[in-house]
């Protein structure tokens, strides 16, 4: 009998990945505050837990794919929320992204609950969720890590722990810093160049030809030609990535340039995708 799976959280991300473990032969029971969201998931034998709470009691590993800390300890310290649970000798993974000091207050928490505790952010997004090519970076203690890896490796084409409490959360900010910085290059130089008369598909032919060519730079490259600006990575989730490095302690100049540009794009395009900036960008004032 294949690990009991308790998942939380069925937006963008969550929906893929539980899906991906129910179709890799685990149990899987599901929680979302927004109800209605785990229909497809029930449809093919997923149970709805009306609570954390109850979900925990219920599963052997529960996983936590929420938007941020706030909604973190809504799930934790809200009403029916896993801190009011009874239940121990539960695994509690949480793959949001998050700060590394809730990771570590939680692992305190949950250990004090009799519980484990890893945080196990992914990077990739919506197309990797689906076909289970997520990197998965775990911060915690390595026997947990080694006991849960079977059911992250069904997700992911790498699951690699980066040391203990909240290190896969830094891991984690330091690659979505990177992230920010590579989505505001790429729209800085498409402006740039039709500024000097360069058609965006002529740049992006050169540039998917160079060797800065990667998967990251077709993906975004192509919502730009298609105008496309639908949410795979929502704005103003890059926006709090990049506040969180910033009380994480990120001193770069690059870093503090996305920082800053997302804060301001985030008020007009954060539900958009991250590569919405470009729109921000090419407004002038
Ligand atoms: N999308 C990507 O490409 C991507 C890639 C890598 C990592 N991530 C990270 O993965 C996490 C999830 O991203 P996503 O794109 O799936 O986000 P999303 O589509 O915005 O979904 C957010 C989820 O969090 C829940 N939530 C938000 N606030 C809550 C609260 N106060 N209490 C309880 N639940 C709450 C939402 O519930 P409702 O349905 O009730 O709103 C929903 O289930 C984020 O931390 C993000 O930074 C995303």
């Amino acid at each position: 009998m294949k690990t009991k799976i308790g998942w939380i959280g069925l937006g963008r991300m969550g929906i893929l990945m539980s899906a991906r473990l129910q179709a890799g032969g685990y149990p899987l029971d599901v929680y979302n505050r927004t109800k209605g969201k785990g229909n497809n998931l029930s449809a093919l034998g997923a149970t709805i837990a009306s609570s954390p709470a109850e979900l925990l009691d219920k599963t052997d590993v529960l996983i936590i794919m929420v938007s941020d800390d706030n909604a973190t300890r809504e799930i934790f310290n809200g009403a029916a929320g896993l801190l009011s649970s009874n239940a121990t000798a539960k695994i509690i993974i949480n793959m949001s992204t998050v700060s590394p000091g809730i990771s570590k207050e939680m692992a305190e928490c949950c250990r004090r609950q009799g519980n484990r505790y890893l945080d196990a952010p992914v990077s990739g997004s919506v197309k990797q969720a689906e076909s289970g090519e997520l990197v998965v970076m775990v911060g915690g203690d390595e026997d947990v890590f080694l006991q849960v890896k079977p059911v992250l490796d069904q997700l992911s084409k790498l699951t690699i722990r980066m040391g203990s409490s909240g290190a896969g959360n830094s891991a984690k900010l330091a690659v979505n810093t990177l992230l920010g910085i590579m989505s505001q290059g790429l729209s800085e130089v498409v402006l740039f160049a039709n500024d000097n008369g360069i058609k965006t598909n002529d740049l992006l032919d050169v540039i998917h030809n160079s060797a800065m060519g990667n998967v990251y730079m077709k993906i975004k490259g192509d919502a730009i030609l298609q105008n496309n600006f639908d949410a795979a990575f929502a704005l103003k989730h890059i926006a709090k990535d990049l506040r969180l490095a910033k009380q994480s302690g990120l001193k770069s100049p690059l870093g503090e340039m996305a920082y800053q540009t997302f804060q301001v794009a985030e008020a007009e395009f954060g539900e958009e995708d991250i590569i919405a900036v470009i729109k921000k960008l090419g407004t002038k004032e």
